[in-house]
């Protein structure tokens, strides 16, 4: 393989984790076994021979009620992997207009993926030498190639000796003009210049008309066809010559890259390191004793249980197997059990990790700490309209206690019950921060009692669930 590192994390589980840390509160047994899955991955890679392809993932199933980071953990596990990862909710393939859709589309989901990563890499290698040839071609519209000699019979006759002067002539003074506009775009003295460039038309008039349905794949392939069929259909735009290069680069570094050894390389790396996170499977367990639109969550079950015990999928860029494929599924599980599920798919999730309920600390956590706090985010937003929110300490722990509360008395929605308690609070800094004059927003604990004052008192909840 070109290129060892493509797909696989360098990083140490500890050090996975800590990443997983700047975003999620919590939940620390969910975090190290996707580590240790991950870190898994660079074990195998480093085995040699036979053993290599013995060595078969352990699938991960993480059990957790509603809004405790299960989607979450998936999010940042995709920003953090190098590896090509794609999510989807296994509900997709039973909603309606969906059934039978092709589950295999995750298989090819993840050959896409693999292909954006693999082509991205090969592109950032040719970068520089894709830079110098753009910079050729900014030179070429400043300053032309000149003509060969027009007039060949001229030349064939010796037709005066003004004649040969030119050709002599022409190159010397090409030469010249190009070294000057050459040392004026180095100085940058002609970034803001408009010059005209030719684009590729990527027009795909057919897009969406299969989506969601069957079609989706073979109305891909029909428009692969077409589009090969079809002459590009070129456009000239007038842009910055910094556009420009932007757009020439891109051009030439595509030229530069061999597609057929991308699709190659990208099939491998999809088997070896392709993780797939599979969210919601709760939802196509059948909890015993209903009719109807169970049958097709059964059969979703089974639709879904070849892929994740290895076959080969044939996609658009080559047979794609799954049997290194690492898939992690993520569930609620409120009404079906794990066990609920069929026995031949139970199986196949060996591992196990539980998310645990949120409490009073982790919500105060959860509204500070992570890079993306709420309250972070609220302060942020206002900050655009001039408005300094300050939160103080115990209106944190005021805020905390009461999701706590409200998740105790009615329904455990977990952190996302924070998003409605604090949209509430701020909802009346919301409306008139553009009007405000005091624009320094303190909130304590008395504001928190003000704002919430429904809450606090009667406790009616119910306008608080979602
Ligand atoms: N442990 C946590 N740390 C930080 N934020 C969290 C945590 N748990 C949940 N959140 C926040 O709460 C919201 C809901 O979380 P998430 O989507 O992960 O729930 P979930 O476990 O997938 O629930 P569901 O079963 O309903 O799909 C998100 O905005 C997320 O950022
Ligand atoms: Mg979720």
């Amino acid at each position: 393989m070109a290129n060892a590192a493509l797909g696989v994390n360098e990083q140490t589980p500890r050090q996975i984790v800590a990443e997983l840390d700047k975003y999620i509160v919590g939940q620390a047994e969910a975090k190290k076994s996707v580590a240790i899955a991950l870190r898994n991955r660079w074990r195998s890679r480093q085995l040699t021979g036979p053993m290599q392809d013995e060595v078969i993932p352990k699938n991960i199933l993480m059990i957790g009620s509603t809004g405790v980071g299960k989607t979450e953990i998936a999010r940042r596990l995709a920003k953090l992997v190098k590896a090509p990862f794609v999510k989807v909710e296994a509900t997709k393939f039973t909603e309606v207009g969906y059934v039978g859709r092709d589950v295999e589309t995750i298989v090819r989901d993840l050959a896409e993926a693999a292909v954006r990563m693999v082509r991205q890499q090969r592109m950032d290698a040719v970068q520089e030498k894709a830079a110098a040839l753009a910079e050729e071609r900014i030179l070429d519209v400043f300053v032309p190639q000149p003509k060969k000699t027009q007039n060949p019979l001229g030349r064939l006759f010796g037709g005066g000796d003004d004649e040969a002067e030119t050709t002599e002539q022409e190159p010397k003074k090409y030469q010249a003009g190009r070294d000057w506009v050459k040392k004026r775009l180095t100085k940058g003295e002609l970034e803001k210049e408009l010059i005209e460039v030719e684009v590729e038309e990527s027009s795909r008039p057919m897009i969406g008309m299969f989506s969601g349905s069957s079609l989706e794949n073979m109305g891909d392939n029909i428009q692969d066809m077409l589009g090969n069929m079809m002459p590009k259909r070129h456009r000239k735009r007038k842009v910055t010559v910094a556009e420009a290069r932007k757009i020439f680069t891109q051009q030439e570094a595509e030229k530069l890259i061999d597609m057929d050894a991308v699709s190659e390389e990208a099939c491998q790396v999809a088997e070896r390191c392709g993780i797939v996170f599979l969210d919601e499977i709760d939802k196509v367990a059948v909890h015993d004793g209903t009719g109807g639109a169970d049958v097709s969550r059964e059969g979703v079950q089974r639709d879904i249980l070849p892929i994740v015990e290895g076959t080969t999928v044939m996609t658009k860029y080559g047979p794609v197997k799954t049997d290194h494929v690492l898939f992690i599924a993520a569930g609620a599980f409120h009404l079906a059990k794990p066990s609920d599920l069929i026995p031949e798919l139970q199986g196949r999730f060996p591992i196990r990790v539980e998310l645990q309920s949120l409490r009073k600390e982790d919500f105060e956590k959860i509204l500070t700490e992570p890079q993306n706090a709420l309250l972070k985010q609220y302060r942020a937003l206002l900050e655009t309209e001039g408005v300094e929110l300050e939160f103080r300490p115990e209106a944190i722990s005021r805020i905390a206690q009461l999701a706590c509360d409200v998740n105790d008395q009615s329904e455990d929605i977990g952190a996302r019950r924070l998003h409605t308690l604090l949209e509430k609070l701020l909802e009346d800094v919301s409306f008139d921060a553009p009007d405000m004059e005091e624009k320094h927003v303190v909130v304590d604990e008395a504001y928190v009692d003000t704002k919430l004052a429904d809450i606090v008192v009667n406790r009616d909840l119910t306008q608080y669930i979602l």
